[in-house]
């Protein structure tokens, strides 16, 4: 029994040293899987991670807000230059409803604000509140306007601001032009204070405003400067009114 127990005993050892040696290795080839499993999975993760961050950077880039400046009343033969020399130098463009009366008096500055890109609109022959005249000198007040702005650029009219802001349902069928109205009015040709037609601006600025001002006065003509430095850097973009109107 004692000779065939020192034999017994030592395979047992053996077999456990085996065991033993087995488990470390099926042991540390598993935790080698799994760690691999874990990097793999951790490398998906982070492409991921890194894919949504690229695409979420790419649609804040195309999705700056855009913002409109309007300008009412012009052109200035004064004012109107200074602005657009402002705006050539910030690469903004801006929409401007014209009086007829003004067009034939600076028609080199309706010819400027064309070929540099502005959008051009009409805001009636004389100034005059269409709610308060015929339907028929209303048609004329609209009509006499877009023809003489098509004679310097050789272009149709398409939009028009009322004075006022007062407009005819009837005359939308009628007339070729579409009315724009505003969301923003610092009522800047009330005042001569620069900082404040920018404070306001600017404290109730957001994505698809249109900001209403009148490019015949210096203080506003700053302003406009004022405001478009501001919100440039606020990331806003400057658009025409009709680029807000297609989104
Ligand atoms: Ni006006």
């Amino acid at each position: 029994m004692k000779k065939s127990g020192k034999p017994a005993k030592r395979e047992a050892v053996l077999m456990l040293a085996y065991m033993l040696c087995l488990g470390i290795f099926c042991g540390s080839s598993l935790y080698k899987q799994y760690q691999n499993i874990e990097q793999t999975e951790t490398e998906l993760y982070l492409e991921d991670v890194n894919e949504a961050a690229a695409y979420v950077s790419a649609s804040v880039e195309e999705e700056s807000p855009k913002i409109a400046l309007t300008f009412d009343d012009g052109p200035s033969g004064s004012w109107t230059p200074v602005l657009l020399d402002g705006l050539k130098e910030r690469g903004v463009k801006g929409t401007f409803f014209l009086i007829g009366q003004n067009v034939e008096k600076y028609p080199e500055v309706v010819k400027r604000l064309h070929e540099e890109g502005h959008l051009i609109g009409n805001h009636t022959y004389h100034h005059v509140e269409i709610t308060k005249i015929s339907e028929e000198e209303a048609a004329k007040e609209i009509l006499d306007t877009n023809e003489v702005i098509r004679a310097i650029t050789g272009e149709d009219v398409e939009f028009m601001r009322p004075p006022f802001g007062a407009w005819q349902r009837e005359l939308e069928l009628k007339m070729p032009v579409l009315p724009v109205m505003w969301t923003i009015d610092p009522l800047d040709w009330t005042t001569e204070n620069t900082d404040e037609v920018v404070n306001k601006v600017v404290t109730e600025a957001e994505e698809n405003d249109i900001i209403l001002l009148h490019d015949c006065y210096k203080s506003s003509v700053e302003a406009a400067l004022r405001i478009i430095d501001i919100l440039q850097k606020e990331g806003f973009e400057f658009v025409t009114v009709d680029e807000l109107m297609v989104n």
